[in-house]
């Protein structure tokens, strides 16, 4: 190197580096008011375009709730689930509990292109989703919350954590809460955020087994409510039909209410993993009769818990990065930060 070219390199690090120690500032931790200075209308941003999103389509916020579930179960919420496969990266959209039937990254995209005109490269994808999934609750009569913010994005996605880390529709009651144990989220939370599925729609392959084959001995699952049964069955045939979509709680799939509590008690919950929580075990089961009948606890509950599950292991302070375009990583910087 020329001795002009190594004065320029040692200037330019003592100038980046104040620039890559103020992300440290607040590391560790995620509060409400995090863009209050940097971008105050963030939220207001989010709320626009989801509610104009939600309006197109009602089920949207179902479909962008459900997001939110599938990023924090994978190496935490960091928006590792909006990453489209790229170079090396293999997009956690190929997972089986994606592939087919997760949705609304369109809107997500349309939210941050409206948050970077206003704000650029200040607001993360990660907490983008964080908002939209608490708006989606609130647009559909659900409880409102605070959302905690200053998560970063990540720079990787795992095609196997998103298999393994998210319960399947078929996973035992124990998986099932094995795998929220894992995420440090308990069996108030499991029962709260399935709650979740009072919203949305599932397609027939995700609960086929239970109506033709339930335990491999031919027989169907003997806790499904028969007539609702015999009506599945004529939809969502033995082969064909996989991506027929039925709703999860067809007395009310758009209103966010107790009814997919109340199905669960007359057995007519839609998937294995609903019904589950009702059939298997002691504790589930009374937190299941309580949510049916006390909808302010219910709330009270989900909201609690949504918090709780949107604050798995996030990136802070000087890791990952804010996305430019939440379906891609960043170009690698020209000057990397010497402290990181
Ligand atoms: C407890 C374990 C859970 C399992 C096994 C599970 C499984 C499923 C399955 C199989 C579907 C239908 C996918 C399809 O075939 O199209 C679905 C839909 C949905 N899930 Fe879950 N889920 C669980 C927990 C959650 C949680 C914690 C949330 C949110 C906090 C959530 C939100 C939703 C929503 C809103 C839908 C409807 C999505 C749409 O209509 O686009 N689920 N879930
Ligand atoms: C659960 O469903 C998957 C996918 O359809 C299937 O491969 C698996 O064998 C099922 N597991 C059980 C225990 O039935
Ligand atoms: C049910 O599933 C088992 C194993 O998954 C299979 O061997 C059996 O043939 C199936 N029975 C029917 C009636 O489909």
């Amino acid at each position: 190197m020329s001795r002009l070219t190594s004065f320029l390199v040692v200037l330019s690090l003592f100038a980046f580096a104040p620039l890559c120690l103020a992300g440290k500032k607040y590391g560790g931790y995620l509060y409400p008011q995090f863009y209050q200075h940097s971008c105050p209308k963030v939220e207001e941003i989010v709320r626009s375009v989801v509610a104009k999103a939600v309006a197109k389509e009602a089920r949207m916020a179902a479909s962008l709730l459900r997001l939110e579930f599938h990023d924090c179960f994978v190496k935490g919420c960091d928006a590792s689930s909006l990453l489209d496969s790229s170079g090396v990266l293999v997009s956690e959209k190929r997972s089986n509990p994606n592939r087919n039937s997760a949705r609304g990254f369109e809107v997500l995209d349309e939210i941050k292109s409206a948050v970077e005109k206003a704000c650029p490269h200040t607001v993360s994808c990660a907490d983008i989703l964080a908002l939209a999934a608490r708006d989606s609750t609130v647009l559909t009569g659900g409880p409102n919350w605070e959302v905690p913010l200053g998560r970063r994005d990540s720079r990787s996605a795992s095609l196997s954590g998103s298999n393994n880390d998210i319960p399947a529709p078929n996973n035992t009651f124990q998986t099932i809460l094995t795998k929220f144990k894992r995420q440090g989220l308990d069996i108030v939370d499991l029962v709260a955020l399935s709650g979740s599925h009072t919203i949305g729609s599932s397609r027939c392959t995700s609960f086929r087994q239970r109506l033709y084959n339930q335990s491999g001995n031919g027989l169907p699952d003997m806790t499904l409510d028969q007539s609702y049964a015999a009506q599945l069955k004529t939809r969502c045939p033995r082969s064909g039909g996989d991506q027929t979509l039925f709703f999860l709680d067809p007395p009310s799939p758009t209103k966010f209410d107790t009814s997919y509590f109340k199905n669960l008690v007359a057995y007519k919950g839609l998937l294995n993993s609903d019904e589950v929580l009702f059939t298997m075990n002691a504790e589930s089961r009374k937190l299941v009769k309580l949510y049916a009948e006390n909808q302010e606890l219910f709330f009270q509950h989900f909201a609690q818990s949504m918090i709780k599950m949107s604050s798995i292991s996030p990136l802070t302070g000087s890791r990952g990065e804010i996305r430019r375009i939440c379906r891609r990583v960043n170009n690698k910087p020209l000057f990397k930060c010497i402290s990181s």
